[in-house]
């Protein structure tokens, strides 16, 4: 059975990830909930940022503080959480210091051993949080925009848990690729399976939406993509899908594979994700093009034009807008996470040049 929530009346977001045409793009940011809100702030002072995403209470606290500081101005929330939990739940200790930092990192193959074969997700406190933090928040909610929920793409994760945190060339994680191909193949698999299952449970916890964050896709030549990214990701997308169909939900979903625009038009025809999401290194007629009106896309300004000033962020949101046309199935995001030094009046101002530009 499926739960019961209050009705939703901004459904802007679900409309244009089917590729409707909308009165105006739906907008939302990621990363909103976090440093660049002054309430954010006051409550890391007080909380760890693992505690938060572990405590439903303040993880619903959170992901609600942007939609109320925006008033009547976001089409989505997001949950609060971090793609780094998946890597937790299969047994890596994760600390943030201020960036994330695995105590333990796999330097070879035979680390994964020490990894978890098996993780039930609705065991696993790291996971499990979660589901109850959107059920909490889509409650909160009452209906006013829609709830995303996510998960990191596996080769994203594999990275950061090979790494053991980020870095600028992530030689040791593609080294992998190379020295280690059918065991780089099993651990993603292995990742792959368990991001499968805590997609489908954050559906079923009350999600609206689900994206899959691949930050690091764009770090491999296509033949890598296509060889050790790609099948994950359709996995992801197929095996979702599927399972939520015979459950009775019709969740749509984005794939952001961030920076990989080489390949957008064999996503959009080989994959069944609903929305592809860009960065700002592809102009949005062009992803249009590319996609050929088989996903609707997300995107995708340059995060620094928050920097730009008023005049600076209308004319880019103007130009973006145009860009992207007036055929429907466009979400306006940033092609990437909002930085911390961006100033709430800024950001507001963004959110008010996209529902005048986009206006239809
Ligand atoms: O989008 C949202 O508002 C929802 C929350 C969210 C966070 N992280 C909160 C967060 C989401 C969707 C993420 C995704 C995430 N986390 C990604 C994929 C997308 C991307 O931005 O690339 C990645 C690679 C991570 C891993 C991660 N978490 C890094 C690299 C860092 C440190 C760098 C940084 O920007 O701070 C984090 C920390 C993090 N995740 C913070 C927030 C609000 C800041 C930490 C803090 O408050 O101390």
């Amino acid at each position: 059975m499926s739960k019961q929530f209050p009705a939703l009346k901004n459904d802007l977001l679900l409309r244009a990830a089917r590729g409707e045409k909308t009165e105006r793009a739906p907008v939302w940011i990621m990363r909103q909930a976090g440093r660049h809100l002054p309430e954010f702030m006051k409550l890391r002072e007080s909380h760890g940022f693992f505690e938060i995403c572990q405590t439903p209470s303040l993880a619903c606290e959170v992901t609600l503080q942007p939609v109320r500081h925006y008033t009547g101005l976001l089409d989505a929330a997001i949950i609060f959480s971090d793609i780094l939990v998946v890597p937790q739940a299969m047994g890596m200790h994760v600390i943030m210091q201020p960036g994330p930092h695995f105590t333990e990192p796999l330097n070879t193959p035979e680390d994964v051993k020490k990894l978890k074969a098996k993780v039930d997700v609705q065991e696993a406190m790291e996971l499990r949080t979660v589901f109850e933090a959107i059920t909490l928040t889509r409650t909160e909610l009452a209906g006013e925009v829609p709830l995303i929920g996510f998960c990191g793409g596996p080769w994203t994760l594999f990275a950061y848990m090979i790494e053991g945190g980020g870095t600028r060339a992530w030689n040791k994680a593609k080294s992998w690729l190379f020295k280690y191909p059918e065991e780089s193949k099993a651990l993603l698999d292995q990742i792959t399976t368990v991001c499968i299952d805590f997609l489908v449970a954050q559906a079923h916890a009350g999600a609206q939406l689900l994206q899959v964050f691949d930050t690091n896709a764009g770090e491999l030549t296509p033949y890598d993509f296509y060889t050790f990214v790609f099948p994950s990701l359709q996995r992801i997308g197929k095996e979702v899908k599927e399972r939520l169909k015979a459950d009775g939900y019709d969740v749509p979903m984005t794939l952001f594979a961030k920076s990989a625009n080489y390949a957008i038009a064999h996503c959009a025809e080989n994959t069944v994700y609903d929305v592809l999401g860009l960065d700002w290194r592809i102009e949005g007629s062009e992803a249009r093009t590319l996609v050929n009106g088989k996903t609707a896309l997300q995107g995708n300004l340059d995060p620094d034009i928050l920097y730009g000033g008023r005049d600076g962020i209308e004319a880019a949101v103007k130009r973006t807008a145009e860009s992207f046309g007036d055929s429907g199935g466009w979400i306006a995001n940033l092609g990437h996470g909002i930085t911390p030094g961006v100033k709430p009046e800024d950001v507001e101002w963004f959110f008010q040049c996209v529902h005048k530009y986009s206006k239809r």
